[in-house]
């Protein structure tokens, strides 16, 4: 049978369906050999990518326009809102409408919830959230997923602890609600209380067969999973820097507490200190792969949504 890929743009992994996501898993596969150099392909030759970063990014960023790349497309774009003509007073909607017309594809991030919808509401080529405020991160979600088959050889039957910031962290709302697809998941959310996961994602959870708990501790859960996913507290997105001082460091993985378990570690990036350095150099590090992984996974993306939807 014959897949398609149904979604013109992705702006949220909650328009994704199980299939959709082992579409882009699968074609990313394919390409690996292409994203680590041991291969050529010209499938986006003389198309563009409009990159509009409103937001800080290494990762996301660097790793659509390595992916664009490799597939001999190009980039243009802005990295921050100061180095556009939003500076001047040009609103968001009269910018998106000008990279419609100079690129194949989108890719936004920005500060705002809901600013990727607003602009694939407004234009015709696919457009893609890169991270839209404490809201979602979805193209990082698939290459979490990208990274936990491949480490672990299936998202089904998953045991993970999401650790740190997740009121702010989109990247674990996005996470969770993907793992709503997936059979016998167990996700143990560990978080100060004033950093618990949002009311809406454990709504969502409830509608679904993934079994899920609060705890406070990693030492409670350890045992128990297959990953631990840590993520940095968000300063950024507090209005009282009081109330960050008095919360960050409160998870801090470390190579002593690792020892003798059977389980990987895995971070979006940036990390602070929430994992100690002593664990780059052991087998539990997964999360420079895990960034690497972008480079297959978003080539698949761009390949999919650009070829899907020609201008
Ligand atoms: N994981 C991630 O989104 O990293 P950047 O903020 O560097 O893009």
């Amino acid at each position: 049978m014959i897949k398609i890929f149904k979604l013109k743009n992705i702006i949220s992994i909650k328009d994704f369906e199980r299939e959709d996501i082992e579409y882009i898993l699968d074609e990313a596969s394919k390409l690996e050999d292409i994203a680590k150099s041991r291969d050529i392909s010209e499938e986006l030759k003389g198309k563009i990518l409009g990159l509009m970063f409103f937001e800080p990014s290494t990762r996301t960023r660097i790793s659509f326009e390595t992916a664009m790349k490799r597939l001999h497309g190009q980039c243009i774009g802005f990295t921050s809102s100061g180095s556009s003509s939003v500076s001047k007073g040009e609103s968001i909607a009269d910018t998106a409408k000008m990279f419609e017309g100079y690129s194949d594809a989108l890719v936004i991030r920005h500060e705002l919830e809901g600013v990727s919808k607003f602009i694939s509401d407004i234009v015709d080529v696919p457009v893609i959230n890169a991270g839209d405020g404490a809201g979602q991160h979805p193209t990082q979600t698939l290459l979490d997923l990208y990274t936990i088959r491949n480490e672990i050889g299936s998202i089904d039957n998953l045991k993970i602890a999401l650790i740190g910031d997740l009121k702010f962290g989109r990247t674990v709302h996005s996470l969770s609600n993907a793992l709503c697809l997936f059979d016998n998941v167990k996700i143990y959310l560990v978080s100060p209380p004033e950093l618990r996961m949002p009311q809406e994602v454990l709504i969502d959870l409830d509608k679904t067969n993934v079994e899920y708990e609060e705890v406070s501790n990693i030492e409670d859960i350890i045992d128990d999973v297959n990953v631990l996913y840590v993520t940095r507290i968000q300063k950024e997105r507090f209005g009282d820097i009081d109330e960050y001082e008095k919360i960050k460091g409160a998870y801090i993985v470390n190579k002593k507490m690792l020892e003798g378990k059977d389980l990987i570690v895995m971070h979006p990036l940036p990390r602070i200190d929430e994992i100690a350095g002593d664990v780059d150099d052991t087998k539990y590090n997964k999360y420079f792969t895990q960034a690497a992984n972008a480079v297959p996974v978003r080539m698949a993306i761009l390949k999919t949504l650009i070829k899907n939807n020609p201008k």
